[in-house]
């Protein structure tokens, strides 16, 4: 977490005491007030990055005092974030309604309170640091909001009028775009007008400074897709906590995208999962098999130094590895015996059948390639592409590794299960032909340390 400063308000001085316990040894800096007025005297004083309060105080009480700093241009954007002892959701509501930020409960305070301030801090961060291109025409309204952004701790990039904002847009990549109406060559009715109908552009937030007579212009902007309207002429402030309202609501408009994509994918695991018990019923083999390689793959990436979210990839790849074998025939699916050269073709064909299967999974591309590429060999001799080195992806590099070893382990109708010894010879023997060398040499050390753990 960055390093905060962070005023807490509370009447009750054990409060106090534990809430500055909690946040210490998260490196963050606090200052305590006893009451609110003694609080708006600190913000008065000095810059925080967050203030705690309570509710239920003497005098002023903590939803006034957080009215009081949202309200007030100084203080406006300073995260608020109430914790109290009343936790109906009245209360949580009349909290926000005042707008704090987040709302805690104090019985709730030893978990919550440091995840609900990096949530809100991330946000500031996220708000702040933004780069927003005013387009107008005039210098003194150019310097005049180009300062008051930049004090606010934007990054601010200008324009003369419309086509220069054009020219420029690309480069300047801004989050956010302020444009004036009247500017000559293009002007922002125009330049509005280009943008959304651009895909790059068509859901940048866009703000207008118009005039209190273009009413009928600002329906008609608002229903094109401009965000928001800013009366001129306009105090820099109320600029501000517009410009942070806008941004705020679409970082949380990220956030609960970026949620809704999470839960999407925990079900298309889930029913990919279902999809793999359903195989691996047909044939009690090679039940347990897509399991085992992905516990063993996973292993390996964890040794390659792969990220959370790597793994993640890496696991459903790993799990869906074999899944093509739904269309593969019974007869030759569960032939005891050696397979002739047509049922081998007709077997082989798994690794592409699982992309058909998975195509109309958004954002799957990657693993579907990944698992269709187990049997591909380092040599290039592999199928069903014959790749050749680092043309295979290093997820499906890893699950061919861990697939011929799990199956050269594990009973076959027709032998028993190799020892682990004779098997990780055979693995050794086809590092460099078969098998990548890098993830060879992660398996080894993989099963060294797993030996070592099992001897000790
Ligand atoms: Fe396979």
């Amino acid at each position: 977490m960055k390093k905060a400063n962070v005023l807490i308000v509370d009447d009750s001085r054990s409060a106090l005491f534990a809430v500055k316990a909690l946040l210490s040894p998260a490196g963050i800096r606090t200052v305590t007030a006893s009451d609110a007025l003694q609080g708006q005297e600190a913000l008065k004083k000095e810059q925080f990055d967050l203030v705690i309060t309570d509710v239920d105080m003497p005098g002023i009480s903590g939803l006034e005092f957080c009215q009081w700093i949202k309200s007030n241009p100084e203080t406006s954007h300073i995260p608020v974030v109430v914790l109290s002892s009343l936790d109906s959701d009245v209360d949580i509501e009349n909290g926000f309604r005042v707008g704090a930020d987040a709302y805690v409960p104090k019985r709730l305070a030893n978990k919550e309170l440091i995840p609900h301030i990096e949530s809100v801090m991330n946000k500031c961060t996220f708000v702040k640091n933004k780069t927003i291109l005013v387009v107008e025409d005039s210098k003194t309204i150019q310097m005049v909001t180009k300062q008051g952004l930049e004090d606010a701790g934007f990054n601010v990039e200008l324009a003369d009028d419309g086509q220069h904002a054009l020219d420029i847009i690309d480069d300047v990549s801004p989050d956010l775009l302020l444009t004036d109406i009247k500017m000559p060559r293009v002007d922002g009715n125009e330049l509005c007008r280009r943008l959304f109908k651009n895909d790059k552009y068509r859901f940048l937030p866009v703000v207008v400074m118009s005039s209190l007579g273009d009413k009928p212009m600002m329906r008609r902007l608002i229903r094109e897709g401009v965000t928001a309207f800013i009366v001129k002429p306009f105090n820099v402030d109320l600029l501000v906590v517009t410009i942070e309202k806008l941004l705020s609501d679409h970082f949380q408009r990220m956030l609960e995208e970026r949620e809704r994509l999470v839960r999407e994918q925990k079900l298309t695991v889930g029913s990919i999962t279902s999809l793999i018990n359903a195989l691996e019923a047909r044939d009690k083999y090679t039940s347990g098999h897509s399991q085992a390689v992905t516990r063993l793959s996973i292993a390996i990436g964890r040794e390659l130094g792969f990220t959370d979210t790597e793994t993640d990839r890496l696991q459903i790849a790993a799990s869906l590895h074999d899944l093509g074998k739904i269309g593969v025939r019974d007869n030759v699916l569960l032939k005891p015996g050696k397979l002739t050269k047509d049922e081998f073709e007709h077997i082989k064909t798994h690794t592409v059948v699982v992309q058909d299967i998975l195509k109309p999974l958004h954002d799957m591309e990657d693993v579907l390639i990944a698992a269709s590429s187990h049997h591909e060999r380092w040599d290039g001799t592999g199928y069903p592409n014959g790749l050749k080195g680092e043309e295979i992806p290093l997820v499906g590099r890893i699950i061919a590794v861990a697939d011929v070893f799990d199956a050269l382990t594990s009973d076959r109708p027709y032998r028993d299960g190799m020892p682990m010894e004779k098997a990780m010879n055979i693995i050794s023997e086809g590092v460099g032909s078969h098998f990548c060398p890098t993830v060879g040499a992660a398996f080894f050390k993989y099963m060294k340390t797993l030996k070592k753990g099992n001897l000790s």
